[in-house]
C-alpha cells in the first residue's frame, strides 16, 4: 500500500471549486488525494470526473464509493472525448508516489528495478528498449531538451559505447553509470537523465500541450484551469501555454501570480518543494 500527501491541497480547492454544484475534471487521479478533497467540497449536485493513464490507479478509483464520482483510464491529451462542459480542470503533473516508490515501475534512480518508466504499462516502448536502440544523437537531444543536462553529448556517447558490451537493463545500472562520470555534489547526478528519459518515453510534452488546449476548450464561462508542475520544463510549457495566442483565442486568461507551497508544507512533505501552481480562468 502506498501513501501520498496531495500537494497544495488547500490552494487547489480554494482556486478550483468556485461552484459546489459544478462539474470538475481531475486529469491526474494518481492515488486520488486531490479527487477526494474535491468531492468533499461539492454539494449533492456537483460531479467529479477523474482520469489517469496508469491502469494501476483503477483499483484506487474503485475505493471511492460516491455516485457523484466517475473514473476513466485515459490520457489527458484525449479529454475532448469526454465531451462534457466543465467548471474546472485540474492537473497535478509528473509521477505519483505509487509509481516512484515501486521499484518494478523503473522510475527511481534510488531503487533498483527494471528500466521501464512507462506510466501505462500497455504502451509499447520501455526505457530499456529505447536506451539500447536509440541513436547517439537521439539520446543526446532527449537528455539536453527534456533533462537540461549539460553533459548530454558526453553521456550519449558513453551510453552508446557501453551498450555495445553490456545492454542497460536496470535503474541501478544506469544510475551508477551516470554517477561514475559525474562530479555533481548538489543533487543526485542521475536526476536529469532519469527525468528526461521518463518524459520521452511517456511523450509528456505533447500530452501537456494537447491536454491544456483541450481543457481550455471544455471549460464553461468562469471555469478554472489549475496546473501544478514540478520542474522547470513542465512549468515552462504551462506558462507558455497560458501566455499563448491559442489560449487567448480560447478566452483563457491567467489569474494572479504563480503560487508555491508554504514552508510548513515543504517541511511536512519535501516532495512538494519544487511545486508551482498556475491558475487561469475562462472569460468569454
Ligand atoms: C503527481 S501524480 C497525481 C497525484 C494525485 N493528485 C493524488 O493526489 O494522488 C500524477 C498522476 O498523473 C498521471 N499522469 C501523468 N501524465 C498523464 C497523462 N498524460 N494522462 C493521464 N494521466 C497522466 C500519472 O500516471 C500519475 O498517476
Amino acid at each position: 500500500m502506498f501513501t501520498h500527501q496531495p500537494v497544495m491541497i488547500n490552494e487547489t480547492i480554494k482556486n478550483l471549486v468556485h461552484d459546489p454544484a459544478g462539474t470538475y475534471l481531475d486529469c491526474t487521479f494518481g492515488l486520488g488525494g486531490h479527487s477526494k478533497k474535491i468531492l468533499e467540497n461539492l454539494n449533492d449536485d456537483g460531479r467529479l470526473i477523474a482520469i489517469d493513464r496508469d491502469k494501476e490507479t483503477v483499483s484506487y478509483s474503485q475505493k471511492i464509493k460516491d455516485k457523484r464520482f466517475h473514473f476513466k483510464n485515459l490520457n489527458f491529451s484525449k479529454i475532448e472525448s469526454l465531451d462534457t462542459r466543465l467548471d474546472g480542470v485540474f492537473f497535478d503533473l509528473g509521477n505519483s508516489s505509487m509509481q516512484l516508490d515501486d521499484p518494478e515501475r523503473g522510475f527511481s534512480f534510488q531503487k533498483d528495478g527494471p528500466l521501464d518508466m512507462r506510466m501505462n504499462k500497455e504502451e509499447e516502448i520501455t526505457a530499456e528498449q529505447w536506451i539500447n536502440t536509440a541513436t547517439e544523437k537521439e539520446i543526446s537531444d532527449v537528455l539536453f531538451h527534456l533533462g537540461e543536462e549539460r553533459k548530454s553529448r558526453f553521456y550519449a556517447r558513453k551510453i552508446v559505447e557501453s551498450r555495445k558490451k553490456t545492454k542497460f537493463k536496470s535503474t541501478a545500472q544506469l544510475s551508477l553509470f551516470i554517477e561514475k562520470y559525474s562530479s555533481s555534489q548538489k543533487r543526485h547526478p542521475a536526476t536529469n537523465v532519469f527525468r528526461a528519459i521518463r518524459m520521452h518515453i511517456n511523450n509528456e510534452i505533447e500530452e501537456m500541450i494537447n491536454g491544456f488546449k483541450s481543457a481550455a476548450c471544455l471549460l464553461k464561462q468562469n471555469g478554472k484551469l489549475i496546473i501544478i508542475s514540478f520542474h522547470s520544463i513542465e512549468d515552462r510549457i504551462a506558462k507558455n501555454f497560458l501566455r499563448s495566442e491559442e489560449a487567448k483565442n480560447l478566452n483563457l486568461k491567467k489569474q494572479g501570480k504563480p503560487i508555491k507551497p508554504t514552508i510548513n508544507e515543504i517541511k511536512s512533505n519535501p516532495r512538494s518543494r519544487s511545486a508551482i501552481m498556475r491558475i487561469a480562468i475562462k472569460n468569454v
